[in-house]
């Protein structure tokens, strides 16, 4: 706890609460926000089993000025903000685009605003590869150019990065590190925190592991007509404590004062490839248990194949994704068990 603290917002979302644990294990004291719109207050145990200590947390939504306001008076000694309150669903940004648009840029602009107030210069950000689109030439690097976003979620990733970088170009006393994460999937090894989407899983792993569960009937398979192996659609999924920890990585690069300009971006992936097919044959493989699914026609807004160029994360932070898909998707399963055990998450 004696590196300083550390505010998370979302806190108790899928990578905030997984990336609090890592700074509680890194001496941080990470003090957690969220509103609890898209997570359960009930992270905070699982937090609390795995650290051994509670994490101080409040409810409180960042687009609401001055609550953020009051709680940064009451917390001063903030050493960075590590930012994960936005909104996250592909389709349902398409369904709703003015939450989208309200929810993850005005959080953005209070942060900046009272970040200046209250002299807190460090930021890490919470951004996507969905911000390169359906790149030309794969894998993608830092500098693949930006295309059109394919959906409000993915514009307001590439706004919400456009805004840092202005912040950054305009102030330099403060310092930003975005990163691009590729498709965060498993859960922690304890089983203690995980994925815990609220309804019907957008998301493909939680909907393989509820189908595996028998929550679901079967798994839909969102096109096999694509130009790839297998036609399948093709991603970068990396384990979600490997992402966990290049934040405490990114985060002690700031601290430190290491950060080499005041505004950097890096992709966080595992630099494979792994088509929607061949995840479903793995996590069979991996865990011993089957999952029926159906061929299914492509999915609005979905992108052909994407994966990460991963070489200038890794050189420059010092930082690289360990653990195998087997084992990611392996945990992932665990936590799945783990939630009908507590009766929760379906
Ligand atoms: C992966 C693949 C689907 C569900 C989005 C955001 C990204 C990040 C992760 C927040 C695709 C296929 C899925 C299903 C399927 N968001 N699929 N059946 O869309 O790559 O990325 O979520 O951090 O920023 O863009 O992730 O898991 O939804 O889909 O066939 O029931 O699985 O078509 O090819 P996506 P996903």
């Amino acid at each position: 706890m004696g590196k300083g603290k550390i505010l998370v917002t979302g806190g108790t979302g899928y990578i905030g609460s997984h990336t609090v644990v890592e700074l509680c294990n890194a001496g941080y004291e990470p003090i957690i926000i969220d509103n609890l719109s898209n997570s359960n207050i009930n992270v905070l145990e699982g937090i609390k089993t795995i650290t051994g200590h509670p994490v101080t947390y409040e409810n409180i939504d960042c687009k609401d000025y001055n609550s953020l306001e009051r709680f940064l008076e009451k917390h001063s000694e903030i050493v960075a903000i590590a930012h994960f309150a936005a909104s996250k669903s592909v389709g349902e940004s398409v369904n709703n685009p003015l939450l989208y648009y309200r929810n993850n840029i005005l959080s953005l602009i209070n942060l900046l605003q009272l970040m200046a107030k209250f002299n807190i210069k460090n930021i890490v950000f919470s951004s996507s590869c969905t911000v390169y689109g359906q790149a030309d030439v794969l894998p993608v690097t830092e500098q693949t150019p930006i295309k059109p976003a394919s959906s409000p979620y993915g514009s307001t990733k590439q706004m919400c990065e456009t805004i840092l970088q202005d912040a950054a170009f305009a102030n330099k006393d403060l310092n930003a590190i975005l990163l691009r994460y590729f498709n965060p999937i498993g859960a922690h090894p304890s089983a203690e925190i995980g994925e815990l989407p609220n309804g019907i899983p957008n998301n493909l792993l939680p909907y393989i592991t509820q189908t595996a569960a028998g929550i679901r009937k079967e798994l839909s398979v969102f096109g096999d007509d694509y130009n790839t192996p297998d036609g399948s659609c093709i991603r970068d999924y990396i384990n979600v404590v490997d992402l966990a920890k290049a934040h405490v990585v990114a985060l002690n690069r700031m601290v430190e004062g290491q950060n080499k300009k005041n505004i950097e971006i890096f992709n966080l992936g595992t630099g494979e490839g792994v088509s929607v097919l061949e995840i479903i044959r793995t996590f069979e493989k991996a865990t011993g248990v089957k999952v029926p699914y159906k061929i299914a026609p492509r999915r609005a807004g979905d992108i052909e194949k994407v994966w990460a160029d991963t070489s200038y994360a890794n050189k420059e932070l010092g930082w690289k994704a360990e653990t195998s898909l087997e084992d990611t998707l392996l945990s992932a399963w665990n936590w799945q068990k783990k939630l009908a055990e507590k009766n929760l998450g379906n």
